[in-house]
């Protein structure tokens, strides 16, 4: 596989998008890009500096203040994220973010911000971005694009495990509501709505295991390059 694509991966709230997404990079050797935690950490910085969201200009200053980058754990190799040089990996996976970042996610300044530095990211291609609008916006030219969908209940079951290892007075009716809610704002946003693009592959993983859905995945690599 000596030809590099860019692989997009869409699809709503915790159906295991950055799990895929990171096992495909490391079996590629791609990059791997979390695009909502960008989306993540210019909440965070929205809600640490009282920036009124519903006031453009106060955005658009915010946003200069703003700067984002990846860089990779010497530890673990993954890639973590940095805001204007602080770690921000662990705080921006808050429930008190997850209950802001698809209002601040539909903001089209933000987007416009957020967007200029994923294209840049995928110059290269090599590329494993997830998100919601990666196949429809960032890269509508992208080789692969998978559209990523399991069962509401499980995926409740699962952010809502993810978030008891880190906060045990977390509640699965709180899990529940904020990914309805974030489910709900994300695709009935105005500018650019989470929605499966027309060449994108669906992959339901409700019934798969991790290692089933990395070999479904990997089989439309394989397709992808020869085909390119
Ligand atoms: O993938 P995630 O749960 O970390 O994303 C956080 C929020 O960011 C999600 O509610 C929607 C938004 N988001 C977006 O609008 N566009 C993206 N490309 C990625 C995330």
């Amino acid at each position: 596989m000596s030809k590099k694509i860019i692989i997009t991966i869409d699809g709503w709230s915790s159906c295991g998008k950055s799990t895929l997404a990171k096992q495909l990079a490391k079996k590629l050797g791609y990059v791997y890009v979390d695009s909502g935690a960008m989306y993540r950490a210019i909440t965070l910085y929205f809600l640490r500096n009282h920036i009124d969201w519903t006031d453009k200009k106060e955005v658009n200053a915010a946003l200069k203040e703003i700067h984002l980058d990846f860089r990779s754990n010497e530890q673990t190799g993954d890639s973590e994220m940095y805001l204007n040089d602080e770690n921000v990996e662990y705080v921006i996976r808050d429930l008190i973010i997850a209950e802001k970042v698809s209002d601040i996610a539909a903001i089209k300044e933000v987007r416009t911000f957020a967007v200029a530095q994923q294209q840049k990211m995928g110059t290269k291609k090599g590329v494993v971005m997830d998100g919601r609008d990666i196949g429809t916006v960032v890269f509508p030219k992208a080789e692969l694009k998978i559209f990523m969908t399991a069962d509401n209940a499980v995926r409740v079951e699962r952010r809502f495990k993810e978030m008891y290892e880190k906060n045990p007075n977390v509640s699965i009716e709180e899990v529940k509501s904020n990914l309805e809610m974030r489910d709900y704002i994300d695709s009935n946003r105005e500018v650019s709505p989470l929605r499966k693009a027309d060449d994108a592959l669906v992959l339901d993983n409700t019934n798969l295991t991790e290692a089933e859905q990395l070999s479904k995945a990997l089989a439309w690599v394989k397709e992808r390059v020869k085909t390119k």
